[in-house]
């Protein structure tokens, strides 16, 4: 979450105000510590981060793993693998737009996206405490 989607939905969500082509390349761009900066920046980075979040969805769907509060992640609910399959579409969708380098295209694929994080956010994650996430 931290490490891959938090990351690389910021990018996709720049490119809806902003085109990815004016980002400035950084003078040694194998030390970017932003994509979009980097030797594969500007659309690419848009394109890599969509590819990034669809085989991240596959990582949510591993056995064994556990949520911050301990619990397993709940990968046998009915409705996990469906919130992990729209995460999945939505970053597909995010990517045919990045490859299309139309603002407008990143702007219904973003909106796509959000609701997919928040599909399952409001199901797993917005809980009044930690202890509740994850059931
Ligand atoms: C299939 C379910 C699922 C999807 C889809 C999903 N998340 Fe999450 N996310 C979670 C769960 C569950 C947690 C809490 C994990 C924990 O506490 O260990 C979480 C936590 C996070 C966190 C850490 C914040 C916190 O309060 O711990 C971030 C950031 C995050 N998600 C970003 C995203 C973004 C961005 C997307 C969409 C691109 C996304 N997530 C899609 C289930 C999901």
């Amino acid at each position: 979450m931290q490490g891959i989607l938090y990351p690389a939905s910021n990018v996709v969500f720049y490119a809806q105000g902003s085109d990815p082509d004016k980002f400035p390349q950084l003078a040694d761009p194998s030390l970017a510590t932003d994509l979009l900066a980097s030797a594969y920046g500007k659309w690419k980075a848009v394109e890599n981060s969509s590819l990034a979040m669809a085989e991240a969805a596959n990582l949510l769907t591993l056995p064994g793993r556990k949520c911050s509060n301990g619990l397993p992640v709940p990968i046998g609910n009915a409705d996990w693998p469906k919130f992990v399959r729209g995460l999945r579409e939505a970053a597909m969708v995010s990517y045919k737009a990045a490859q299309s380098k139309n603002m407008d295209n990143i702007l219904d694929a973003a909106d796509k996206l959000t609701t997919a994080c928040s599909n399952c956010h409001d199901k797993y994650r917005e809980k009044p405490t930690l202890a509740d996430r994850c059931k």
